[in-house]
């Protein structure tokens, strides 16, 4: 890995999962006019959430990340954007409430766009195509006109995004995200499930001492936190053009961002050492994710860790751990010591999402609840075992009432996957399923908090 870089030093190292654009003019001609846009965050922001993840990394905070795989143009809509949202903030009452400890809240929202495939075709009824990439890339329509790749979809992309994060920020800082509105996030079909009846329990106490607080002179006039909330956004920087032509110096501090998100991170599929995401992010100053699958070597690991946070600064790296609920026991402890032996400062999140995928008699990828539970519990216990901090979640998740992954207290069986299957890209967890995942890692962190007040007391 060479020493300098530049926005554009990624280009000559050898890159995975490229669309190949016909025409290459055009391409070039999109990308200067996205680096002609404005930047979608601010530096600034990405600092504040370094700080939030640093505070992950200290064990002293818990993240929360999620939202679609892909998100697409068809699915576009306000509701979408707020159903997503009002999820994460259940999710992370109880997540708060439960553990007493700030929650970091990160969407993958406002650019999931790019999608990494396993295979650079797909054929269906013994027809060929190029595969589907993500609706920044193209269409998932199965004709071959849909699946050239055209970059103006970057345009698209870019446009979408701005006016997602728009809405987003006013949710965020307008009166949305309210604690004195904790009961009108639980509307809809996820009042009367399971999990929103325990999401009601929990309501009501906080709206007790809220009335209780308030009597005291605390009011969301006096702390403003009571009135907004911090939310980030984040996706996989896998279209490395797009991530360029978004990237700038940050005026206040001369240092180079990508605008395009809070957080950005890079895919299992591309993580080579010495390959082209892993240069371009080394270089901005966001916040970085890295994806860890089982195929990752504890020494490669830290080689990555090496390149991408030689400062070994406290909320820079998230290491977002998908190995499946059958291989998360063998491969997590093994770099958890490296990292350990190592010294180093990392956030450690858990995807149960993206080793846990099957494929139903149905024929629909799915994602089975039972395993995706079990993964993020034996994470929990690993990280007991070696003394270390669970430190976040990574969902693939929507606010909509769909039926994508089986199982959960609605029990979705194979058979219901046809009646909602609407992902682009992966099976999601719907808002039931989320909400009750969110209580039972809400246990995990309970016990591990309560673990550590054992240990201090005992001292
Ligand atoms: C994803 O997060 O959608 C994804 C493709 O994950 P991974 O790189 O871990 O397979
Ligand atoms: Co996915």
């Amino acid at each position: 890995m060479s020493a300098a870089w530049s926005p554009t030093s990624w280009r000559g190292l050898p890159v995975q999962q490229v669309p190949t654009y016909p025409d290459l003019d055009k391409l070039a001609s999109v990308e200067a006019r996205l680096k002609r846009f404005p930047p979608l965050v601010f530096a600034g922001e990405a600092r504040s959430l370094m700080r939030a993840l640093g505070e992950v990394a200290e064990g002293r905070a818990f993240l929360l990340q999620g939202g679609d795989c892909a998100e697409s143009f068809a699915e576009f809509h306000p509701d979408n954007i707020r159903d997503t949202f009002r999820v994460l903030l259940q999710m992370a009452v109880v997540l708060t409430y439960a553990a007493s400890l700030p929650v970091v809240k990160v969407g993958r929202i406002a650019g999931q766009f790019a999608k990494p495939r396993s295979a650079p075709t797909e054929t269906l009824d013994g027809v060929e195509l190029p595969s589907y990439r993500g609706d920044i890339v193209n269409g998932i329509e199965f004709t071959p006109e849909a699946r050239i790749p055209d970059p103006e979809r970057m345009i698209q992309a870019y446009l979408q995004a701005a006016s997602t994060l728009n809405l987003l920020r006013a949710f965020a800082g307008g009166g949305y995200a309210d604690l004195h509105n904790v009961h009108k996030w639980n509307l809809g079909f996820i009042a009367g499930s399971p999990a929103g009846e325990r999401y009601r329990a929990i309501s009501d106490r906080i709206s007790e001492s809220l009335s209780f607080m308030e009597a005291c002179g605390i009011t969301p006039a006096s702390v403003p936190q009571l009135r907004t909330t911090e939310f980030y956004t984040s996706h996989e920087a896998l279209l490395l053009g797009y991530e360029q032509a978004m990237t700038r110096i940050d005026s206040t501090s001369g240092d180079w961002y990508d605008t395009s998100a809070h957080m950005i991170w890079i895919g299992d599929r591309t993580r080579q050492p010495d390959g082209a995401h892993v240069e371009f992010c080394r270089g901005v100053k966001n916040p970085i994710g890295l994806k860890c699958g089982p195929s990752l070597k504890s020494d490669e690991l830290i080689r990555l860790i090496d390149t991408l946070n030689p400062g070994n600064i406290p909320g820079r790296l998230t290491l977002i751990c998908r190995f499946g609920s059958e291989s998360v026991g063998e491969h997590l402890p093994r770099l958890i010591r490296a990292v350990e032996r190592e010294g180093r400062k990392v956030v450690w999140s858990s995807d149960p999402m993206h080793g846990n995928t099957v494929k139903a008699a149905s024929g629909f990828k799915t994602r089975p609840f039972d395993r995706i539970l079990k993964e993020v519990q034996t994470f929990f216990a690993v990280h007991k075992a070696e003394g270390t901090h669970a430190g976040g979640v990574h969902f693939e998740m929507t606010g909509q009432n769909v039926t994508e992954c089986t199982g959960g207290a609605q029990a979705i069986s194979d058979a219901d996957l046809s009646s909602r299957y609407h992902t682009h890209c992966d099976p999601r967890l719907n808002a039931n399923q989320a909400l009750e995942l969110a209580f039972l890692v809400a246990e995990g962190l309970k016990a591990e908090r309560d673990e550590a007040a054992r240990f201090a007391a005992a001292k």
